[in-house]
């Protein structure tokens, strides 16, 4: 957890601030309407969010719904995957056993999700590597700058790469 102890120091030296942990591979994913458990007067205060986009398009969604936009900030980051496209083919994913077609563009993340593979994701933008798989046979490309990676037993970055042919990923 990053700034864990800045927080902890805050958190002790300041009685009008309180710090709400969750830690999203224990406790799961926010779920916008205990908003309400958490800071019952959240509606009236200014609101700071950061992090992917599918998660700040919720928040603004639910914020919007429910007249709060305007005290809603937001740090969108985004990534450029200026890079070639892979050729696509077929990914398949061997422990769940679920395979899918996906073309040069799509990355391995968003084919295995379309798929219904349980795929860990934290940036999608090629920051943190929660991604990171092995690649069992084949070969991906990184879209954002074009290597390639066909090691056997190679970690690849799923948000950022595309199939180039096909390939099989351990999960
Ligand atoms: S999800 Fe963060 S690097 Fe892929």
């Amino acid at each position: 957890m990053i700034f864990r102890d800045e927080l902890d120091r805050l958190e002790a030296e300041h009685d009008g601030l309180t710090v709400h942990r969750l830690h999203t591979d224990v406790d799961g994913l926010l779920d916008l309407a205990d908003l309400d458990t958490i800071c019952h007067d959240w509606r009236g205060r200014d609101t700071y969010a950061c992090g992917p986009a599918p998660m700040l398009d919720a928040i603004t969604e639910h914020y919007e719904a429910e007249g709060a936009a305007e005290r809603l900030h937001l740090e969108r980051f985004s990534l450029e995957l200026g890079g070639d496209g892979g050729e696509g083919g077929t990914i398949t994913f061997r422990t769940s056993g679920k395979s899918i077609d996906a073309d040069g563009a799509t990355t391995v993340l968003e084919a295995g999700e379309e798929a219904g593979v349980g795929m860990p994701f934290g940036c999608r933008m090629g920051i943190c590597h929660t991604c990171t798989l092995t690649l069992v046979s084949g070969k991906v490309r990184d879209l954002r700058n074009g290597d390639e990676y066909d090691s056997p037993n190679e970690p690849v970055q799923t948000c950022v790469t595309a199939a180039v042919g096909d390939c099989t990923l351990d999960i």
